[in-house]
């Protein structure tokens, strides 16, 4: 059952329910506005150092195919988890992995990065030892997929930038990524070498374009959100020293790091709600869009607006005493900040029934039966419906803008630079589109009215699944011929 606007709440409820949801709306006209605003970021950004949207040249200069072929070791660390795998690339479009996963504690997010480096060091030792380590005089090539704005010097260094997604461990920020890897694979002895550093959003791009033959954008909308596009070297063109590899080349990929977009706050829709989280984030006044999109904040921002109706007064006059949202009573864990997992609201839109959500505000957030009636069961899964709204009508300028960007249309719908004559492939990965019920169908309707039907329908959206193992397997590919031929 889908969420109802809760229609039959008395009047005073409504009215409040109202204002927040004019706080969410995002009319065609503000959707257009923010894309316009996307687009000038992004060429900024191509054009500058430092900008808070940071348009890294990753140094890949090419989308595969689908022909290649190899064995790499990839490792991926961007969440909850550190995962090393073991891809065959074997051509034809088609992979096998064999992976693992090893949980990365807050104690590791937060701590010393050293600490960080050296257990992944030891999960990929480990791991090696498992699959049969190779012969002594053989040193491993890996690719790893690290998930955070990282300046890239060449397609295997790159220095660290900034933490997002609750990470802060130190003595990493302006350091090489790869050495540091390096180092404690090194002093842990493991015979592995790093030879090629990646974006997530770069994986899914490539991996897409491995399983398709060909993709014009990546995008993650998951526990954080970014997107990486094919762009024209001639455009980038902060981009001054090319390495011998680069120069022959005529396009790059960039990872945009839309995350960062509208840090100055121009154009979002920003309501108290969002600025409540920001305040107590551990990177407050950064990462704005991807705070009002991704995984790890939904949650959040629902938690924030439903405390905000339990903290009301009462309805002023009503006797006994009516309150706005479960008789004016929280628990402990919904108290807590990040308490309320965005997991739950996609099983809050899978199931709106009342039964259903009642029974998981018991179980998950300890709510009593009593303080919970059919009406703030309704008001629960509206307001999360309209916060998932929301992350997916931007998430729709994202890749309006990059439409744009790529030159296949302009804002509004009009014709670009480009004739479009065939489907154009979006990889894209992460919880939210994964699982959120209805994600793809919200940002598509954004799309839409941003760039108009026709240009909507020509986006083939597909899920490219493992694409920062394949995505790594495919850098370390062309590391290793690059390599080869210097
Ligand atoms: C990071 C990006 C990453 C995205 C998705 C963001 O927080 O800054 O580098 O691609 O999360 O994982």
């Amino acid at each position: 059952m889908a969420p109802i606007p809760p229609t039959d709440a008395p009047q005073p409820i409504k009215d409040v329910l109202d204002s927040i949801e004019k706080q969410f709306e995002l009319s065609d006209e503000r959707l257009k506005q923010i894309t316009a605003h996307f687009v000038t970021m992004y060429r900024r950004g191509l054009q500058h150092g430092h900008e808070p949207m940071a348009m890294i040249p990753t140094y890949v200069t090419g989308v595969p195919d689908g022909s290649e072929t190899g064995t790499f070791m990839a490792v991926d660390l961007g969440g909850t988890n550190f995962r090393v795998c073991e891809v065959q690339l074997l051509g034809d479009h088609k992979f096998s992995l064999k992976q693992k996963k090893f949980k990365v504690t807050e104690e590791l997010k937060t701590g010393p990065a050293v600490d960080l480096f050296d257990y992944m060091a030891s999960c990929i030792g480990d791991f090696m030892k498992e699959l049969g380590n190779p012969p002594e005089d053989e040193c491993l090539h890996l690719g790893m997929t690290f998930s955070f704005p990282v300046e890239q010097t060449a397609l295997g260094a790159g220095r660290l930038l900034t933490w997002t997604k609750g990470f802060s461990a130190t003595g990493a920020i302006g350091n090489d990524v790869v050495q540091l890897l390096q180092d404690s694979l090194d002093k842990k002895r493991v015979a592995a070498k790093c030879v090629a550093l990646v974006n997530d959003t770069v994986g899914t791009l490539l991996t897409r374009g491995y399983l398709t033959g060909s993709c014009f954008l990546g995008a993650i909308f998951g526990t954080g959100t970014n997107g990486a596009y094919v762009e024209d070297l001639s455009s980038i063109t902060k981009l001054k020293k090319l390495d011998a590899a680069t120069r022959k080349a005529d396009k790059m990929i960039i990872n945009t790091e839309w995350g960062a977009f509208d840090n100055a706050r121009h154009v979002l829709p920003i309501t108290r709600w969002d600025n409540a989280l920001d305040r107590i984030s551990i990177n407050p006044r950064y990462q704005a869009f991807e705070k009002l999109i991704s995984g790890m904040y939904l949650g959040e921002i629902a938690r924030n607006i439903l405390i905000y109706l339990i903290d009301l007064p009462p309805i002023p006059g009503s006797n006994p005493p009516q309150h706005y949202l479960f008789r004016g009573h929280s628990t402990k864990k919904f108290n807590t900040q990040y308490g309320f997992d965005t997991e739950l609201m996609s099983r809050i839109k899978n199931d709106s029934s009342p039964e259903a959500v009642r029974e998981l505000l018991v179980n998950e957030m300890g709510f009593t039966d009593y303080q919970i009636s059919d009406l703030d069961t309704q008001i629960v899964a509206w307001i999360c419906d309209l916060v998932a709204n929301r992350s997916a009508a931007l998430s729709g300028c994202a890749v309006a803008a990059t439409l744009v960007q790529c030159g296949y249309c302009e804002v509004g719908g009009g014709p670009g630079s480009k004739e479009v004559d065939s489907a154009l492939e979006l990889g894209v990965d992460g919880s939210l589109v994964e699982f959120y019920p209805g994600f793809e169908e919200a940002l598509r309707k954004s799309l839409r009215a941003i760039v108009g039907e026709k240009m909507e329908q020509l986006v083939k959206v597909g899920m490219a699944k493992d694409g920062s193992g394949v995505g790594a397997a495919l850098c370390a590919l062309v590391a290793t011929k690059n390599e080869q031929h210097s």
